[in-house]
């Protein structure tokens, strides 16, 4: 195979990853530890990650399962409920064992039943992380049954995310997953305290990608993919270099009995390709000069946190490389994100 061009780049974090437990975790732990150093574990376990003492086993389950050779830090995340412990919250901050919050409105997506109702009930935790400067990853989308699913992220910036921020100014949000050319307008219109994770997938695909030609469980997720006007957006956002813009992942491992289903799960796997489906990306965007900023440098300038020393290379093949189309875990099959077009990038 004739190699025509190589690119190096600081090791990537992955702000938004959902590694599960059990034989889930086993399975899919290597492929983020192959190719990121770091990344925020999302909570939203059966039952969630609610207190410190939650996070700390969890990391530990993680640390055990991943690959002795790979370094791999596991950034834990608290989901925040409506009786969540400012004073335990604050205390894994300090102790460097916690890393953010995690807000699901109530009802928003896979797990999320213990989420958010009443912001009242709250305060107190989002006060006290605003004081020691901890921050708060939201998924910003509204849960009222009436609002049509393509606008709940539009919807949530207008109802939650703004009034929140005008109360808790002093509090660091991160809007995850964001979806729309209103998040992306809002993000880059905000002078502090704000900043988005941008997934492999939304960059990706548009919603026709879902239900155009046959529903494709496979590329469902929420937040869902929106028009086409919208991806755009998000791939200006995610090349611009922008530092208030970087990836989380948002890879959600479900096996294909649970997303090949008359109600399926939400969630697209990518951990496995997305630096190869991110790399073709930016090259499209004649941007491959910003993916290091994207991948390895916003994400920890935003959370206060030295960006890794490692660096990875990535290679660009004449002929497309392969993914497998299935993961096996123990747990059972996982599909994997088929972008829909040949990927050359790979890392060396
Ligand atoms: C996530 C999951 O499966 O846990 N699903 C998804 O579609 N992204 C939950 C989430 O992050 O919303
Ligand atoms: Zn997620």
């Amino acid at each position: 195979m004739r190699v025509t061009k190589t690119l190096t780049i600081i090791k990537p974090d992955d702000w938004h990853l959902h590694l599960r437990d059990g034989a889930m975790l086993e399975g899919v732990i290597g492929h983020s530890s192959r190719h990121f150093a770091r990344a925020i574990i999302m909570p939203n376990l059966v039952p969630p990650v609610v207190t410190t003492s939650d996070a700390a086993a969890y990391r530990d389950r993680i640390l055990a399962a991943k690959p002795k050779a790979d370094f791999f830090k596991p950034l834990m995340t608290l989901y925040l409920t409506e009786q969540s412990d400012p004073n335990d919250i604050a205390s894994g901050f300090e102790n460097g064992l916690v890393s953010a919050v995690k807000l699901y409105p109530a009802g928003a997506t896979t797990n999320s039943a213990s989420g958010v109702k009443d912001f009242d009930k709250v305060m107190p935790v989002l006060q006290k992380m605003a004081e020691i400067g901890m921050p708060l990853c939201v998924h910003g989308e509204v849960t009222d049954a009436s609002i049509d699913i393509f606008d709940r992220e539009a919807v949530f910036i207008e109802r939650v995310l703004d009034p929140l921020r005008k109360r808790v100014p002093d509090l660091r949000i991160i809007m995850e997953h964001v979806t729309t050319k209103n998040g992306v307008d809002y993000v880059t219109s905000s002078d502090k305290n704000l900043a988005a994770t941008i997934t492999t997938h939304h960059l990706i695909i548009n919603r026709n990608a879902i239900l155009a030609g046959g529903i494709r469980p496979h590329y469902y997720c929420l937040p869902v993919a929106k028009r086409e006007e919208h991806r755009l957006a998000l791939r200006a956002a995610a090349t611009s270099g922008d530092k208030r813009f970087f990836i989380g992942t948002d890879s959600a491992p479900h096996i294909d009995d649970s997303k090949e289903h008359s109600c399926g799960c939400a969630g697209i796997y990518t951990s496995i390709n997305t630096m190869s489906c991110l790399a073709h990306v930016f090259e499209q965007e004649n941007a491959l000069d910003k993916l290091e900023a994207f991948t390895s440098l916003n994400g920890p300038a935003y959370y206060n946190m030295p960006h890794n020393d490692d660096t990875i290379t990535l290679i660009r093949h004449d002929e497309p490389i392969t993914f497998p189309d299935k993961i096996d875990t123990g747990a059972g099959p996982v599909t994997v994100f088929d972008p829909m077009f040949p990927l050359h990038w790979e890392v060396q």
